[in-house]
C-alpha cells in the first residue's frame, strides 16, 4: 500500500550522502518494448518499477509477451526489478482481447502506437482521463502519413488501430519530442524502404542509440541551424535480445542535485547515472548559473554515456533559457523553476510552450502553486520570468497530479520558512516512488 496523502514537510539545513537510484524511465521503457519484439530472450537489470513502466509491462502482457522477474516475485514496493523478457519477434504479439490501458503514461501510449500501426490485428490503445485529454495527433497525423489506419476521438484517446501497408515516409515534426520519433522510427523497423525525421532541435536518442545497439545502421546529423534529421535506411525481420543494466535516471536525480545547491549545507552524490546529450540541459543550465556540480566517473551503458553528478551549496545567478537546450531539460522546468526563486537576479525561460502540454500545464500550475509560496512567479505564453532570490514560505500546495510538480514542491518546502503541506504527493508513485524516504536517508525532514 502506498502512503494517502499529503507529505508534510520543514526547513531542512542539512543534506549529505551517496545515493544511486532506479533505472531511467525513458531507457526503461525502451527496453521493454524493445525486448518485447526482439526474437529471443532478452535480461534488463535495475529496470523502472513505477507506475508508467507498470503501465508498459501490463500492454506487453496483454499483447502476449511474458515478462518475469529474475530472482522470484519483485518484491512489493521495490523500487527496481531485474526482469526476465521472452521477446516474440516484430509480428509475435497476440491480438490483445481488451483495450490496452496505459494509465497515465503518454510516453506508453505514443511508443506502443508505433508498433501497433503496423500490426496485422486491430488494437486500442486507451489511458486515464488526463491521458485522453494530452494530444495524440502529434503522433497519430505522421503514422497515418506512412500508411496507418488510425482512428482517435479528435486528436485524443483512444486511439483504435486497425491493418494497413506501411510505406516510406519523411516527416517534419513540427517541435522536438522523442516520443514521436521514437513511433515513427518503430514504425519504420516494418517499412521496407527509409523512414526519415527532421526535428527543429534534437531531442534524447535513446531509441537511437538502443537500435544501433541491435544492430541497426540509423544515421543521425544535425544541420547548420541546429535541426536534427535521423535515418532508418530500411526496415527488419528480426530484432536480438538484449542484455542490459539500466542506469540511474537523472530527471529522478534532478530533485536530490537541485536540494544539495539549496539546501544551506549540503553535498549530494547521485552515482551511475544516465547522462545521454538529451538529457543534461539542466546540469549545462546550472553550472552557467555558477553551481558547484561535478562529474566524475564516467563510462559507458549499452551505447549511453553514465556517469556520477555531486552538487554542493553555492550561490546561483539568474539566466535565461531558450532555444535547443528547452529540449534537454524538457521534464526538468518544474524543478527549475524552484532554483529560478533562489538565483540572484532575473531568470527567464522562453520557448517552452510544450511545458503546457505535459502531466499538468506545467507553467500555470507551477506559478499558482509557487506563488502560494510567495515565489512571485510571472507567466509567459510558452515560459515564466523569476526575480530571486525570494525567501520562500511555508504552504498549502497542491500536486495537481504531475509527479514532477510534487518533487519540485517538496524541495521548495525544504528551503521556505515553516511548514509546507504537499497535497496528492502520492503521484509520485508515477515515476519516483521511493523518492520520500531517499530524501529522509539524506536528512530531509518530510513525512507522511
Ligand atoms: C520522453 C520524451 C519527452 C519527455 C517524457 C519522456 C521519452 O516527451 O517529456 O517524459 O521517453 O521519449 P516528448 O517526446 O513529448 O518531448
Amino acid at each position: 500500500m502506498r502512503p494517502s496523502s499529503p507529505l508534510i514537510v520543514r526547513p531542512t539545513r542539512r543534506l549529505s550522502g551517496r545515493v544511486r537510484l532506479p533505472g531511467d524511465k525513458s531507457l526503461s521503457h525502451r527496453a521493454l518494448l524493445f525486448s518485447a519484439l526482439a526474437d529471443g530472450d532478452s535480461t534488463v537489470r535495475n529496470c523502472l518499477a513505477a507506475g508508467v513502466t507498470d503501465a508498459m509491462i501490463d500492454c506487453l502482457r496483454d499483447l502476449g509477451v511474458e515478462i518475469t522477474t529474475i530472482d522470484g516475485a519483485r518484491e512489493k514496493g521495490a523500487a527496481t526489478a531485474d526482469l526476465h523478457i521472452r521477446g516474440r519477434g516484430l509480428r509475435g504479439c497476440v491480438a490483445p482481447d481488451r483495450p490496452l490501458f496505459c494509465r497515465g503514461s503518454a510516453t506508453t501510449m505514443r511508443l506502443l502506437a508505433g508498433v501497433l500501426a503496423c500490426q496485422s490485428f486491430e488494437s486500442i490503445l486507451d489511458g486515464s482521463d488526463r491521458l485522453r485529454k494530452r494530444p495524440m495527433d502529434r503522433v497519430v497525423e505522421p503514422l497515418k502519413s506512412k500508411g496507418a489506419n488510425i482512428i482517435t476521438e479528435n486528436g485524443n484517446a483512444p486511439l483504435s488501430f486497425s491493418p494497413s501497408r506501411i510505406v516510406p515516409s519523411v516527416h517534419e515534426l513540427p517541435v522536438a519530442s522523442a516520443q514521436v520519433k521514437s513511433a515513427l522510427l518503430l514504425a519504420g523497423l516494418y517499412t521496407s524502404g527509409s523512414t526519415t525525421v527532421t526535428e527543429p532541435h534534437a531531442s534524447r536518442d535513446h531509441t537511437e542509440r538502443l537500435l544501433r545497439c541491435m544492430g541497426l545502421p540509423l544515421d543521425s546529423h544535425t544541420d547548420a541551424k541546429g535541426r536534427h534529421m535521423v535515418t532508418l535506411p530500411d526496415g527488419t525481420d528480426r530484432l536480438p535480445p538484449l542484455d542490459m543494466r539500466i542506469p540511474g535516471d537523472p530527471s529522478s536525480a534532478a530533485f536530490l542535485l537541485v536540494a544539495g545547491l539549496l539546501l544551506p549545507d549540503a553535498q549530494v552524490t547521485v552515482e551511475d547515472l544516465c547522462l545521454n546529450p538529451g538529457r543534461i540541459g539542466l546540469i549545462e543550465v546550472l553550472q552557467s548559473m555558477g553551481a558547484d556540480l561535478t562529474v566524475s566517473n564516467v563510462g559507458e551503458s549499452n551505447g549511453e554515456p553514465t556517469g556520477s553528478v555531486t552538487a554542493r551549496t553555492g550561490n546561483l545567478q539568474g539566466t535565461g533559457v531558450s532555444g535547443s537546450v528547452v529540449a534537454r531539460m524538457i521534464d526538468e522546468f518544474p524543478i527549475f523553476a524552484v532554483v529560478s526563486t533562489q538565483a540572484h537576479g532575473i531568470t527567464t525561460v522562453s520557448g517552452a510552450k510544450e511545458l503546457r502540454l505535459k502531466e499538468s500545464d506545467r507553467i500555470d500550475a507551477l506559478a499558482d502553486e509557487l506563488n502560494r509560496m510567495g515565489a512571485g512567479m510571472v507567466t509567459l505564453a510558452d515560459g515564466f520570468v523569476v526575480k530571486g532570490p525570494k525567501r520562500l514560505r511555508g504552504a498549502k500546495v497542491n500536486a495537481r497530479g504531475d509527479h514532477r510538480l510534487a518533487m519540485s514542491l517538496i524541495i521548495a518546502g525544504l528551503i521556505a520558512d515553516g511548514e509546507t503541506v504537499v497535497e496528492g504527493a502520492d503521484v509520485i508513485h508515477d515515476s519516483f516512488p521511493h523518492f520520500p524516504e531517499i530524501m529522509a536517508g539524506l536528512g530531509a525532514d518530510l513525512r507522511w
